[in-house]
C-alpha cells in the first residue's frame, strides 16, 4: 500500500484552519514515494488532524486514509509518564478519575511524527502516529482471526500433513510462526529432526512460551509400566480421545515426540473433531443436539507427586461446545476417562450412549480416520481442543521399550507469542 512508503521525516509547517465545528491542523510531509517506473519521486504529502465534535472523535486524514479516534479512547490511552507505566505496560490512571465527557480544547501536529491534544481536564497528551496507525474499531481479537480453518478427513495422508523441521523452527522465528499458524489452521502438524533427546521437546516448548503444567508434570514419558497411573502408560489400545478431558480448562496443544517406536503395534490414529462435529450438525441433528448440550463427566484420580496427597480431577463438558456465533469451539471426548455419574435422568441414559457411539463411528469412519506410524525423532503436534488421537495396542516388555515424550501448551500462550512476533 502506498501509505507504507510514506516517510514522515522532514520538517512540517503547522497550519490552523477553523471549519464550522472542526479545527484542522495540517502537517505537510515531503515523503519519498516510488513512482510506477520504480524511480523515487519527491511529492508533497499532507496529514491533517481535526476535531469532529458531532461524532466526538479526532480525525486523522492522511490523504489516502482517514482514521477516527473517540475522545474518551484517546484520553484513556495517553501514554505519558503520569498516565502509563512503561515497563509494566499498564495504565497508572484510575478509572474513577476518568471523565467520560472529556473533550479536546486543541489539537496539533507536535512534530512530523505525532499529534498533541490539550484536554478539557487540563492534561496534555502526545500520540505518535506510529501508535495510532494500527488501531482499529472494532479491534481484531485474535492475531489469526479471519484465517480460514482447513478441515480434513482421510485424504490428509502423511505427506499432506504440514511438516516442519525442529532445527528451522528453533532457528528462525518465521518458521516458528508458520508452524504455529499451521497448528491453528489444520490442527495437526509433524515436526521432524528432534532426534532421540527427550529434552528437545522442552527446548521447543520453551522457545514457544511457558509450557502447561498438569497433573502429569511439565512433560511426561509415555512408556508402559506396571504401576501405570493412566492407560496411556500401558500397552493397551487407546481409543480416539482428547487429552486431559477432566480439566475444565484443558490444554490447547499436545506434542508427542517419538523417541523409540514399538516393535509391534502402537500405530497412531487421528481424526478432525471439528469436521466430524459440522458433519453431524448437518446430517444427524438429533445426535448433534445431545453431543452439544449434555455435559459428560470425565475423571482422573491420583496422588500428588510431592505432597503425596490424594486428588480427584473431574470436569463436566459436552462433547461438542459451540460458540455464540455457532462455530465449533472445542471437542472433548475421552471414553476411558468417563465418570460413572451422568447428567441425565435414567430413562435418557441410553440415548446419550447411542449419541456417543454415533460420534465414535464418525471419527473412526473410513472418511475421517488417518493412521500413521510415528518415526523416532518425529513429533506429532495436535490442537487438543479439536483433533482426537489414539493408538493401537502394542506389545510391551521388550528390552527396547516404546517411548513417546509428551508435553502440553496452551493457546493463550501460543497466541501471545504470535502477537509478540507480529507486533499485534
Ligand atoms: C497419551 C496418548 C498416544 C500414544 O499419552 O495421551 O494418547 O501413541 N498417547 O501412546
Ligand atoms: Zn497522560
Ligand atoms: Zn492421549
Amino acid at each position: 500500500m502506498l501509505r507504507n512508503l510514506y516517510r514522515y521525516n522532514l520538517a512540517n509547517v503547522l497550519r490552523c484552519i477553523p471549519v464550522a465545528d472542526a479545527y484542522s491542523f495540517s502537517s505537510q510531509n515531503y515523503g519519498r514515494v516510488y513512482s510506477s517506473s520504480g524511480n523515487i519521486e519527491r511529492r508533497q504529502l499532507s496529514t491533517n488532524v481535526t476535531i469532529d465534535t458531532t461524532s466526538e472523535t479526532i480525525v486523522l486524514d492522511e490523504g489516502d486514509m482517514k482514521s477516527r479516534f473517540p475522545f474518551i479512547w484517546l484520553r484513556d490511552n495517553c501514554r505519558c509518564h503520569s498516565c502509563y507505566q512503561e515497563t509494566a505496560g499498564q495504565k497508572i490512571t484510575l478509572l474513577k478519575k476518568l471523565d467520560i465527557d472529556v473533550y479536546p480544547l486543541n489539537v496539533g501536529m507536535h512534530d512530523d511524527q505525532s499529534i498533541t491534544v490539550e484536554w478539557s481536564d487540563a492534561h496534555t497528551s502526545k500520540y505518535p502516529l506510529k501508535f495510532l496507525k494500527d488501531v482499529k474499531f472494532p479491534a481484531l481479537i485474535n492475531p489469526l482471526d479471519g484465517l480460514d480453518l482447513k478441515y480434513w478427513g482421510s485424504e490428509m495422508t502423511r505427506d499432506k500433513i504440514p511438516t516442519f523441521s525442529f532445527h528451522d523452527v528453533m532457528s528462525y522465528e518465521s518458521r516458528l510462526y508458520s508452524w504455529l499458524e499451521s497448528l491453528h489452521t489444520h490442527g495437526i502438524c509433524i515436526m521432524n529432526g528432534l532426534e532421540d533427546h527427550a529434552s528437545n521437546l522442552t527446548r521447543l516448548a520453551d522457545w514457544v512460551t511457558h509450557p502447561r503444567m498438569t497433573c502429569h508434570g511439565s512433560d511426561f514419558a509415555v512408556k508402559a509400566t506396571s504401576e501405570a497411573t493412566d492407560l496411556a502408560y500401558t500397552g493397551y489400545p487407546l481409543e480416539l480421545h482428547t487429552d486431559l478431558s477432566y480439566y475444565s480448562y484443558g490444554p490447547g496443544v499436545q506434542l508427542l515426540h517419538c523417541i523409540q517406536d514399538s516393535i509391534n503395534g502402537g500405530l497412531s490414529e487421528f481424526a478432525d473433531g471439528f469436521k466430524v462435529a459440522y458433519d453431524l450438525k448437518r446430517d444427524d441433528p438429533d445426535t448433534f443436539e445431545i453431543l452439544s448440550t449434555v455435559p459428560v463427566a470425565n475423571v482422573h484420580k491420583g496422588i500428588h507427586s510431592i505432597s503425596k496427597t490424594k486428588y480427584i480431577l473431574r470436569a463436566w463438558k459436552p462433547i461438542i461446545r459451540m460458540s455464540n456465533s455457532d462455530h465449533v469451539e472445542d471437542v472433548v471426548f475421552a471414553y476411558s476417562h468417563q465418570d460413572t455419574c451422568m447428567s441425565v435422568k435414567f430413562k435418557d441414559a441410553k440415548k446419550v450412549y447411542k449419541a456417543l457411539k454415533t460420534f465414535l463411528d464418525s471419527i473412526y469412519s473410513r472418511n475421517n480416520l488417518i493412521s500413521l506410524k510415528l518415526q523416532p525423532g518425529e513429533a506429532i503436534c495436535l490442537n487438543n481442543t479439536r483433533v482426537l488421537h489414539g493408538r493401537t495396542a502394542f506389545e510391551s516388555g521388550y528390552s527396547i521399550q516404546r517411548h513417546l515424550q509428551g508435553l502440553y501448551l496452551d493457546w493463550d500462550e501460543i497466541y501471545s507469542r504470535m502477537r509478540g512476533m507480529s507486533g499485534k
